[in-house]
């Protein structure tokens, strides 16, 4: 595995509307990104930009609200009302690698790779093999695709 750079944070809410309020006005941000469903995931997704060096180079923060009939988000937020912090977000050059891998060192992959919040194809990685935090694998976006 070739460590490449934090893509985004994810973070569970019970409202997006209501997260955004506090992204804007509490935390200053100042790009917030139109909410959309990611239905064959069961959520809502916003994506709230850090500042970086460059265009369309900062950590993100992905909101994510469950759709109904959406059972894993909405089991977190069961646990954690308020919501707060989900899964991580690392990018890599190539997805295919990067799961088999993850495979040979023994971590549980699950499922195969699908198409994500970011139109890249992604995996998550078991939480019980990576030091207690639920990994999202993500193929960088090519050159000039921006988000
Ligand atoms: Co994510």
């Amino acid at each position: 595995m070739k460590l490449g750079r934090l893509n985004h944070i994810g973070v569970a809410t019970p409202s997006i509307a209501d997260s955004i309020v506090y992204w804007r006005d509490v935390m200053g941000a100042t790009h917030i990104h139109e909410p959309f469903d990611l239905p064959e995931q069961g959520v809502k997704v916003c994506f709230v930009d850090t500042p970086a060096d460059g265009p369309n180079n900062g950590t993100q923060i992905e909101l994510i609200e469950p759709l109904p009939g959406n059972t894993s988000i909405k089991g977190f937020l069961e646990k954690n009302p308020l919501g707060g912090q989900h899964h991580v977000c690392f990018e890599v050059p190539e997805i295919h690698a990067a799961r088999e891998e993850f495979i040979a060192l023994g971590k549980r992959v699950l499922g195969e790779p699908r198409i994500g919040a970011h139109g890249t194809p992604i995996f998550f990685v078991h939480p019980k093999d990576m030091q207690g935090m639920l990994v999202e694998i993500m193929e960088s976006p090519k050159e000039g695709a921006g988000h």
